[in-house]
């Protein structure tokens, strides 16, 4: 794809492109609103050469680190499998930036779409090194067949691949993760010193980006759902504070802290798919001195995706939810780390706030804070029966028209590593991709985006944003930002959906 515009530059390095950006102010006046539209020139600066990239992922052993692995590697070798369903060829179903597709206009009155990844250069996610740490010390090919996730034929034609595969020790502080994990934590640095523990960490990044002959390394955190640290402005307030803290082996530092802190010091980006509050407000200055992204919390992969799509459907249609009984039950590892109450914590708060800012939105349905709070319950059982195959069911229960009820009975089956691994690549793709974009507003000085990338809202059940900017949990309004992001960098239009370009030629 070519753009032809008098607004689009590019030469061999970056693609420039002119963007008139159109808001509206508004007033109160009482009980009134005046509506101000504006304009603000935004440039956005692309730099198109591709990096080789690496990937640092804590929690490598994993269900989710096993089959992203694996996943990748499939498609990298063209490595088909059979199952009673027949032959299977790999592919990259779920992965927004791989499957999904983008309007880019309209060819006569057809609609033209082309893949999420071809409208700004990214890297390609075989071509991504793969590296990383887990507290077991099972060769990826072991902890693929542990994980009871991917086929037994794909796992064995894997097998030559992965095995050579062998996660880094890691820090493992037990009393963040649930007991029941120790019987595998056979891979663990030593001591109980926090600063040696991170100043390992540091150098594992750096011998990985050397000895793989990396331009970057991105770090992900795909480990245990942790308890939340009891957050202390005196501890994790600053970075210096955070920094003496480690130095002092503080109890309520994290080991997922350690790893963001030590992304930040080596100049790499670190994202979040667990829960919890890694990224305090010290690891945010940390990467704002290093010019690098922090972004999560936890993946949204299955249920939550699903619950902000159909909560915003709802009051979208005008129609008011009361109440939203979520169980799940799943027997996979991660399962059974969240069996323990203060794991469970973590991903309650993640699960719960999901639609907060949907229902905020619209007043007319909720005049008062105290409607706001509807029934929103969440319920997480282990069954190592299940696997991998997490049970979602949920009951979405609404008024309509005079006092009428609606309710949804839902029932998801989410093969959890399966939804996760392309969710993950995407993560990993859009972070880097984000790393190579600048913009300029009103003709100031190039900047890069902020430190905490709300970008990827779309990808997080609790997205993270940069403090004074409210969060997005509509699904619909987090792809769209994403997609008219990339279009606007591209130097294409945004679509308003008028169509009017067909309606009227
Ligand atoms: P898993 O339990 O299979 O994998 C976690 C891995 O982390 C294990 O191999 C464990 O040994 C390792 N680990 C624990 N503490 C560690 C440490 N300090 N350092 C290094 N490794 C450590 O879990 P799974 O299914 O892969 O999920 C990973 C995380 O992603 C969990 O926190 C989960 O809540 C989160 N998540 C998963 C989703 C999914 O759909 N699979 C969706 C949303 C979040």
């Amino acid at each position: 794809m070519k753009v032809q515009s008098t607004t689009t530059q590019q030469d061999d390095h970056f693609l420039i492109s002119n963007y008139d950006y159109k808001s509206t102010n508004i007033e109160k006046n009482g009980d009134k609103y005046i509506a101000k539209p504006q304009i603000t020139n935004f440039k956005f600066k692309t730099d198109t050469r591709i990096p080789k990239l690496g990937v640092m992922l804590v929690g490598w052993g994993g269900n989710n680190g096993t089959t992203l692995t694996g996943g990748i590697l499939a498609n990298k070798f063209n490595i088909t499998w059979n199952s009673k369903r027949g032959t299977h060829q790999p592919n990259f179903y779920g992965s927004l930036t791989q499957s999904s597709v983008i309007k880019i206009g309209t060819c006569n009155t057809e609609e033209v779409f082309v893949p999420f990844k071809d409208v700004l250069p990214m890297v390609n996610p075989c071509d991504i090194v793969f590296g990383g740490w887990d507290i077991s010390s099972m060769n990826l090919a072991d902890a693929m067949n542990r994980a009871q996730v991917v086929e037994y034929d794909l796992q064995q034609k894997l097998r030559p691949y992965l095995e050579k595969l062998v996660p880094l020790p890691s820090i493992y502080y037990p009393d963040f993760i649930a007991a029941n994990q120790g019987d595998r934590a056979d891979n663990v640095i030593p001591g109980n010193n926090k600063l040696e523990h991170l100043n390992i960490i540091r150098k594992n990044i750096a011998d990985f980006k050397q000895q793989n002959n990396l331009d970057k390394v991105i770090l992900l955190w795909t480990a245990n759902t942790e308890r939340f640290c009891v957050e202390d402005p005196n501890i994790h307030g600053t970075a210096e504070k955070l920094l003496k803290s480690i130095e002092s082996s503080h109890p309520e530092i994290s080991a997922s802290t350690i790893f963001a802190c030590a992304a930040c010091l080596e100049g790499c980006s670190f994202i979040n798919g667990s829960p919890q509050n890694t990224i305090v407000p010290g690891v945010i200055e940390l990467a704002e001195k290093a010019g690098v992204f922090v972004a999560g919390d936890d993946f949204k992969t299955g249920q939550t995706k699903f619950k902000t799509c159909l909560v915003e459907y709802l009051v979208g249609a005008g129609i008011k939810p009361k109440a939203i009984i979520s169980y799940n039950h799943l027997g996979n590892n991660d399962g059974k780390n969240l069996s323990q109450e203060s794991c469970f914590k973590s991903k309650e708060r993640s699960k719960k706030t999901c639609v907060d800012d949907i229902l905020e939105s619209n007043k007319v349905l909720y005049p008062t804070e105290e409607e706001l709070n509807i029934d929103h319950t969440i319920v997480i059982k282990y069954c190592p029966e299940t696997g991998d195959s997490k049970k979602a069911m949920d009951e979405y229960i609404a008024e309509i028209f005079l006092g009428g009820r609606q309710t949804f009975a839902v029932y998801n089956v989410c093969e959890d590593s399966l939804l996760a691994a392309p969710l993950i690549m995407d993560l990993l793709l859009l972070c880097e991709l984000f790393e190579r974009i600048q913009f300029q507003k009103d003709a100031s000085e190039y900047q890069r985006f902020d430190t905490v990338l709300s970008w990827l809202s779309y990808l997080m059940k609790a997205p993270k944003s940069e403090s004074g900017i409210t969060t997005i949990n509509s699904l619909s309004r987090q792809r769209a930002m994403l997609e008219n992001l990339v279009k606007v960098c591209a130097g294409l239009t945004i679509d308003d959906n008028l169509r009017l370009e067909v309606r009227y030629g």
